[in-house]
């Protein structure tokens, strides 16, 4: 099969491009690069020993979109091209709803046009909102969101299941990530953030490697055990493969499924420091601050939905995580090598 992976340099599409070609599938990746670096396609390709169709353009570029769906025969699309910075998305509302949900309003427009009838969503843990108990069901309803990010993925899926419901022939898969972390085991590929990383293991990784200083715990005095956050953290290997059962179960179903990719299991920003630091060797000085706003104090996946339909279980452990992660960032101290502070 052909698999357009829109948004395909970032973090997850440059992990999921591999494990797609040693699938046997072909891939095209469009990006813009406005959060990626094209070194990363060209280590997809390096680490794969395949060639991947790439085009440098916008999604919300209809005409430069329409032509690359008239050049390749594309079976299925993955849509991960989005802002996805909480905190940004604050500041620059309009940039966050524009470029988030113009590329999927372009996406399903081309697809229409050009008769390609699956897709799979990168929408995420934080449409459940505050409002539902943990540990997430699909079952449960999409909550609100204290950030325009947050909404950008309510509203999106809203916009894929009303579009299913209007073309029988149209499969949606919704694919609710957790908090996906850790890297490809080679070193190769990896999260790479522009500037001051949001997420906390870039965070730790920055600090391991000696580009900050320490790491500020946000908020230690939460109802939890050891009073700091919780979140179901899970490989990016086992995500990269989770796209994979999505991309076969699309080909096989129409209408719109929702599946929670999580590992089941939460950890605290403690148990990751230490699990860092055991599997690292390296130590990591933290000082509690204040709470972000927004944070959820403990939220994790039910992800027995994706074992039962799709065969897809999380088998990685937080070692495996925390010790690929840190292999990543040891080898390449600046990421890709683009950024700019
Ligand atoms: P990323 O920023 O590394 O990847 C997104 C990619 O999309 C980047 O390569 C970026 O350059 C590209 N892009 C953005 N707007 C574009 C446009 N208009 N045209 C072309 N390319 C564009 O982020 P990621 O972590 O790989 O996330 C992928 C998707 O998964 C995003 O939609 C994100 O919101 C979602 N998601 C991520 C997480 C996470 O923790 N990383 C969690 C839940 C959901
Ligand atoms: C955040 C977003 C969420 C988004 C997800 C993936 C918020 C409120 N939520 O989730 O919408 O889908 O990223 O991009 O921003 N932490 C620290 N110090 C740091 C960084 C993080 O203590 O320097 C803590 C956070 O408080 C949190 C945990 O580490 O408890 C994980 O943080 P992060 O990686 O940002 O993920 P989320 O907050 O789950």
């Amino acid at each position: 099969m052909t698999i357009l992976l829109a948004g395909g340099a970032g973090y997850i599409g440059s992990h999921t491009a591999v494990s797609l070609l040693e699938a046997g599938h072909d891939v095209v990746i469009v990006d813009n690069y406005i959060n990626s670096s094209p070194a990363a396609v060209d280590r997809v390709e390096e680490l794969t020993g395949r060639t991947v169709t790439r085009y440098r353009a916008d999604v919300t570029d209809k005409a430069a979109m329409t032509a690359i769906f008239a050049e390749n025969t594309i079976d299925c699309v993955i849509h991960f091209a989005g802002l996805k910075a909480v905190g940004e998305s604050g500041r620059v509302p309009l940039r966050y709803y524009r470029n988030n949900l113009d590329t999927t309003l372009t996406l399903l427009e081309c697809m229409a046009a050009a008769g390609v009838k699956r897709i799979v969503f990168s929408s995420s843990a934080t449409v459940y909102g505050d409002e539902n108990p943990v540990p997430y069901v699909e079952t449960m309803r999409r909550g609100g969101s204290s950030h325009p990010y947050g909404w950008t993925k309510i509203m999106m899926e809203q916009i894929f299941e009303d579009t299913a419901k209007a073309d029988s022939d149209l499969s949606v898969v919704l694919l609710r990530y957790f908090n996906p972390i850790g890297a490809h085991p080679s070193g190769r590929l990896g999260e790479d953030p522009r500037g001051v990383p949001n997420n906390l293991m870039p965070y730790i990784t920055q600090v391991a490697v000696g580009r900050r200083d320490r790491l500020t715990v946000f908020g230690g005095d939460y109802p939890t055990p050891d009073g700091t956050c919780r979140r179901d953290y899970l490989h990016i290997m086992d995500l990269a493969e989770g796209h994979l059962r999505a991309v076969e179960y699309a080909m096989a179903h129409t209408g719109t499924e929702v599946f929670n990719l999580g590992t089941g299991t939460p950890y605290s920003v403690l148990e990751i420091v230490h699990a860092f630091e055991s599997a690292s060797g390296v130590a990591i000085p933290c000082t509690i601050g204040p709470r972000r706003p927004g944070d959820l104090p403990q939220f994790w996946a039910d992800p027995s939905k994706a074992e039962r339909v799709l065969g897809w279980k999380a088998r990685r452990s937080l070692e495996d995580m925390c010790r690929d992660s840190w292999n990543w960032q040891r080898q390449n101290p600046m990421g890709y090598g683009e950024n700019k502070e």
